[in-house]
């Protein structure tokens, strides 16, 4: 059974990927939705029909990611197409941010990212594609962002080289780095109107196109994606300047 997996799938950039992948591979058995809103997730289910197998986990429990290695010995399951994409950012100072927000964001957008992979990978019998979600913020350390940025500089980097790992086995890994986008992430991360100079100038990227463009650059087996000419220019300012500078304009 060729499947497709996409984690963080409920809301925002995840369900977009959904949608895309539903319309781009049609030779896909089943495209498995993971969150914890299994609400959300059946509402997916109804809408793009059967092909959806809704699967509830939060992916920081070991007795959920336990369950996701099970049902993929069960159903003998193919992974074509892998969906690294659940995570979440607080906005605030290191110091002011509580200990479990700053580990927390640790174990959704790191570990538990490399946990999917590891569990899954072994499921990737012949050609696959992994797409990591990292951010505009993996492209230098952001002030305000301290921990958030680390993990998707961590996820940018994990990309790369598995990237380069896999390639003799036909598994392109590819990091996407969006900028802001509105989804539920804004309020979840407590940025609002007001409370981020950067948030309130930067333009915003739309999902579906992140969702869309990102899924035809793992099909030319590109390493990294980023849209919008502002960050593109900013990745590669990001690797030119001292981050001491870069740090100056682009704190959250
Ligand atoms: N929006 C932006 O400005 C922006 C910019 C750059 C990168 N990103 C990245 O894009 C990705 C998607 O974010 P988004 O903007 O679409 O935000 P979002 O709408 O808040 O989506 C986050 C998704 O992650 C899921 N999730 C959160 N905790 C989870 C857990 N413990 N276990 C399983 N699933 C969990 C959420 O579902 P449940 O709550 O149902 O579990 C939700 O489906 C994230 O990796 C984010 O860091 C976002």
């Amino acid at each position: 059974m060729n499947i497709a997996i996409v984690t963080g799938a409920s809301s925002g950039l995840g369900k977009e990927y959904v949608y895309a992948i539903n319309e781009r591979y049609s030779s896909l058995d089943e495209i498995w939705v993971v969150a914890r809103r299994e609400d959300r997730l059946n509402e997916l289910k109804a809408t793009l029909g059967e092909k959806i197998r809704v699967v509830a986990a939060d992916l920081t429990n070991e007795q959920d990611l336990l369950k996701i290695s099970e049902l993929l010995k069960e159903t003998s399951a193919d992974v074509r197409l892998l969906v690294n994409n659940a995570g979440f950012g607080k906005i605030g100072d290191f110091k002011d941010l509580p200990l479990g927000e700053n580990t927390g964001m640790i174990r959704l957008n790191c570990e538990a990212l490399t946990a999917v992979t590891s569990t899954v990978l072994p499921f990737m019998k012949k050609v696959g594609k992994i797409i990591n979600i990292s951010s505009i913020a993996s492209f230098a350390p952001n002030t305000r962002l301290a921990v958030y940025s680390s993990t998707k500089a961590f996820v940018m980097s994990l990309s790369r080289a598995m990237r380069v790992e896999l390639k003799p086995y036909g598994i392109n890994v590819l990091a996407v780095c969006p900028g802001p986008m509105d989804t539920e992430f804004l309020p979840v991360a407590n940025i609002a109107k007001g409370t981020s100079r950067t948030f309130d100038t930067l333009p915003r990227v739309k999902p579906e196109k992140v969702a869309i463009g990102s899924l035809k650059a793992s099909d030319k087996n590109r390493a990294v994606y980023t849209n919008h000419i502002l960050y593109k220019v900013y990745r590669i300012l990001g690797k030119l300047l001292p981050h001491s500078i870069v740090m100056k304009i682009c704190g959250a």
